[in-house]
């Protein structure tokens, strides 16, 4: 594998990370010190274009100046009470992305993972409760090759060793079945004791894999006819990503339990939303879940502006659009090392065909070296998924510095 050389300020930071931090990451050799809008700049003051985002966290663009101005004035008052007060901002955030997303109610949280793990509780809390499934019978339905996090129930459900390998034992009462096959699903709803069907309605890290058409409202079809939840995991999917508020929305679906997270507080900090009608939601009683920081007043007031900038300045539209263009102008490129290119607004991913298995990173620091960042998932396929502000020169400007950076590996 190619490795490349830094500036002594950037090797300095580099090596300190690799001494004192855990080594459960393989970043790109790049080191950053701010971000604005699609741009990342390094600590040499050399700036690139960021076709990462942060996993799908950073969709509003970097530091947007509503969001941190949200951020700053709501941390010079108040930033955690925890849930044992109540605070002003919680059911003003509360009423505000119910009415946003069109549920009952929401349940505050963290982390994405800790969103897969509250709607997975809620999902056997209700197949107890509403279904008659017996106690600790409930099982939870996965779509292989799907990724939520990294939590021991997280592993449990993933069919990636480089996820599970070694350590396990695993949570019982989870089963897989193959993405995009609603055949396999109805089979699997056979069992009386299904509470929930947990799919990302498109995969993000396992390399954006998109369903067939048709594909969700299936899903939805099946789980009503079965009486089994359908859990949308739109943490990477939501939030104008794809060009529509949800991924959900390209089918008009409504699943029973969504999932979001990552762009929720546009980047600044860990926010996530499980939202739910009445009849799943309140089967969580007082005391039954919770966690010290979710619902906490900073988050709450980031999240609010985070929702408000997505429709005020029709980030969903500029996806949809910018999406188009870059597929349509890397399929121009007719490059002979681009096998495939694929992607529903800006969430897109490119498959590398090279008979070196390390052409995708040596493209992603040939991308870096000419200032863009990207970062390849599961060896071949390398993601392209910038800001949703980003602009038709900018798109052009970017698929620019990728053609230039193929041909380096021609
Ligand atoms: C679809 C999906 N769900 C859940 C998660 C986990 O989110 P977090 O890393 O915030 O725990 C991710 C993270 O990449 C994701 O892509």
């Amino acid at each position: 594998m190619t490795t490349s050389t830094l500036s002594d300020k950037g090797n300095y930071y580099l090596e300190l990370e690799d001494k004192f931090g855990a080594h459960n990451y393989h970043p790109l050799p790049v080191v950053l010190s701010e971000g604005k809008g699609v741009y990342l700049t390094d600590v040499d003051g050399k700036k690139y274009y960021d076709f990462l985002s942060g996993y799908s966290a950073v969709n509003q663009g970097h530091c947007h100046p509503k969001i941190i101005d949200a951020l700053t004035k709501q941390a010079q008052k108040l930033t955690l009470t925890s849930r044992a007060f109540h605070n002003n901002i919680l059911g003003e955030y509360e009423k505000y992305i119910t009415e946003y997303f069109g549920f009952d109610k929401v349940l505050p949280m963290n982390t994405g993972v800790e969103g897969g793990e509250t709607a997975i509780k809620l999902a056997r809390r209700w197949a107890y409760k509403h279904k008659g499934v017996p106690e600790n019978k409930a099982k939870v339905i996965f779509a292989e090759g799907n990724f939520w996090g990294r939590t021991l129930a997280a592993i449990s459900s993933s069919t990636d060793p480089s996820s599970y390998k070694d350590f396990g034992p695993f949570m019982p009462g989870f089963a897989t079945i193959p993405y995009n096959d609603t055949a396999a699903l109805e089979a699997a709803l056979q069992d009386p004791n299904v509470a929930a069907f947990m799919v990302e309605p498109i995969q993000g890290e396992a390399g954006v894999v998109i369903p067939d058409e048709g594909y969700l409202v299936k899903v939805r079809e099946l789980c009503t006819k079965y009486n089994v939840l359908f859990i949308a995991d739109e943490i990477q999917t939501g939030l104008c990503r794809t060009g529509k508020l949800l991924a959900c929305s390209h089918e008009n679906v409504q699943p029973d339990i969504l999932i979001l997270g990552k762009a929720l507080s546009g980047g600044t900090m860990p926010v996530a939303a499980i939202l739910a009608n009445d009849e799943i939601m309140l089967t969580i009683k007082p005391g039954e879940h919770g966690s010290t920081y979710g619902g906490n007043p900073l988050a709450c007031a980031v999240a609010i502006a985070s929702l408000q900038v997505l429709k005020d300045e029709k980030m969903a539209e500029n996806a949809e659009a910018m999406g188009i263009l870059l597929r349509e102008e890397l399929a121009k490129l007719n490059s002979p090392l681009i096998k495939t290119i694929r992607g529903k607004g800006l969430l897109n991913a490119i498959v590398i065909e090279h008979e070196n298995p390390d052409a995708s990173w040596d493209l992603c620091l040939a991308l870096r070296d000419n200032g863009l960042l990207a970062k390849p998932t599961h060896g071949d396929k390398i993601r392209f998924a910038p800001p949703l502000v980003i602009t038709k020169e900018q798109i052009l400007a970017c698929v620019d510095i990728i053609a230039r950076s193929l041909k380096t590996l021609e």
